[in-house]
């Protein structure tokens, strides 16, 4: 008996400009563009592996070990429904021949070896992950670009995760979303000396989930109408400009820009929503000041922190600054026993400062 059964992992993405908002919420359109950096696949990373089974009675999910409900009508079920769809009409209908795969219900397993829904980009590689293994288990020939379309109506944020290095996600504007998708801006060779450092502050689930803060979001704020029709459009521009010219100081100055207005529209927002904690802002006083002094010395900046959803920080950096950052951080926040993690290769080979305090 043949057993159809496929694994494939995907790393998280970490955004420098932040998609926040929904202009179509069934099929997950966007507000604005967004442009984040694909982290290396040994480190944070969701790994799924997906079953088809002419015996199962229906699809199933196991997250981190424990069965979750797949909802119909919801994003989990919409990927999987689109998947098959592909698997049939690029794979059976032309092939009579190939199994009929897309008539089986399926069982999906997946694990993160980091913290869920805590503002670490989880929802990216998870919904990634996902529809890579289902891909491979459908033998699809179709390009990452086609399959970004799918985990979009996943997570967002997951279309990213189908490429590394520099991606960007277009907003498009068809309203059935063909054009919102996911491209490479730059591979990470063309830039390998940029690494991340993830300063886990708490690894506890956020208060508010990116999918309903983002919403109350473009309900309620004014800021975020000026934020999509003025700001981010430019900054698209300036960021892959800065990404093409190996620019860290314009990098920088672009990315932590839009790190603060972000999280400006969540204060915007009605109730108001605080992602970032006493932690994360004395980590950001630290990185200003870093960068302070890198100007004064005529080196320009030398460090970009960035939040997500969540009060855990990102910090890039080129790499012959890393080592001084890192003793930086651990000399203002003592690390928990035993939770510090050397050379934890991240992106182009940067590190994890542990915990936070
Ligand atoms: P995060 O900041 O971690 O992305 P979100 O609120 O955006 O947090 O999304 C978290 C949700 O994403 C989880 O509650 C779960 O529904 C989904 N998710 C996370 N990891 C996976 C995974 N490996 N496979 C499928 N879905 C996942
Ligand atoms: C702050 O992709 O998690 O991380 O599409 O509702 O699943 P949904 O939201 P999600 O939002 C991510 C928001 C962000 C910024 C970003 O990754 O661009
Ligand atoms: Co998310």
């Amino acid at each position: 008996m043949t057993v159809y059964q496929a694994t494939a992992s995907a790393p998280v993405n970490i955004a420098c400009i932040k998609y926040w908002g929904k202009r179509d919420t069934k099929l997950i359109l966007p507000t604005n563009s967004s442009l984040s950096v694909t982290l290396d696949q040994d480190h944070l990373r969701s790994t799924t592996t997906s079953r088809a089974d002419a015996s199962f009675s229906k699809d199933r999910l196991w997250l981190n070990g424990k069965e979750e409900e797949i909802k119909e009508g919801g994003r989990m079920s919409t990927c999987i429904r689109e998947m098959k769809r592909l698997r049939k009409e690029e794979v059976e209908d032309k092939n009579p021949n190939e199994p009929k795969l897309s008539t089986f219900n399926v069982h999906i397993c997946s694990h993160n070896n980091f913290p869920t829904a805590a503002g670490l980009a989880s929802s990216a590689s998870g919904f990634a992950a996902l529809v890579s293994s289902l891909a491979n288990l459908y033998a699809l020939p179709v390009s990452a670009s086609d399959l970004s379309l799918i985990a979009r109506q996943g997570s967002g944020s997951a279309c990213r995760s189908l490429f590394g290095g520099f991606v960007a996600w277009q907003m498009g504007s068809n309203p059935t979303g063909v054009d919102s998708l996911a491209v490479q801006v730059a591979e990470q060779s063309h830039w390998p000396d940029i690494h991340a450092l993830i300063c886990v502050v708490s690894d506890d689930k956020k208060g508010t989930s990116s999918t309903s803060g983002m919403q109350r979001t473009v309900e309620t704020s004014a800021l975020l109408q000026h934020r999509i029709k003025e700001v981010v459009p430019r900054r698209m521009e300036e960021i892959s400009k800065a990404i093409m010219e190996r620019d860290f100081d314009a990098f920088a100055r672009v990315t932590m820009a839009d790190s603060n207005q972000f999280h400006a529209v969540a204060l915007d927002t009605e109730p108001p929503i605080f992602y970032m904690n006493d932690v994360s802002r004395a980590i950001i006083g630290l990185i200003v000041e870093y960068n302070r002094v890198g100007v004064e010395e005529g080196r320009g900046y030398r460090a970009a922190y960035t939040y997500d959803a969540g009060p855990n920080a990102v910090i890039y950096a080129p790499k012959e600054n890393v080592k001084e950052i890192v003793e930086l951080v651990v000399s203002y926040f003592p690390q928990r026993e035993g939770s510090f993690k050397d050379n934890f290769g991240l992106f182009g080979g940067g590190q994890v400062v542990g915990r936070i305090p």
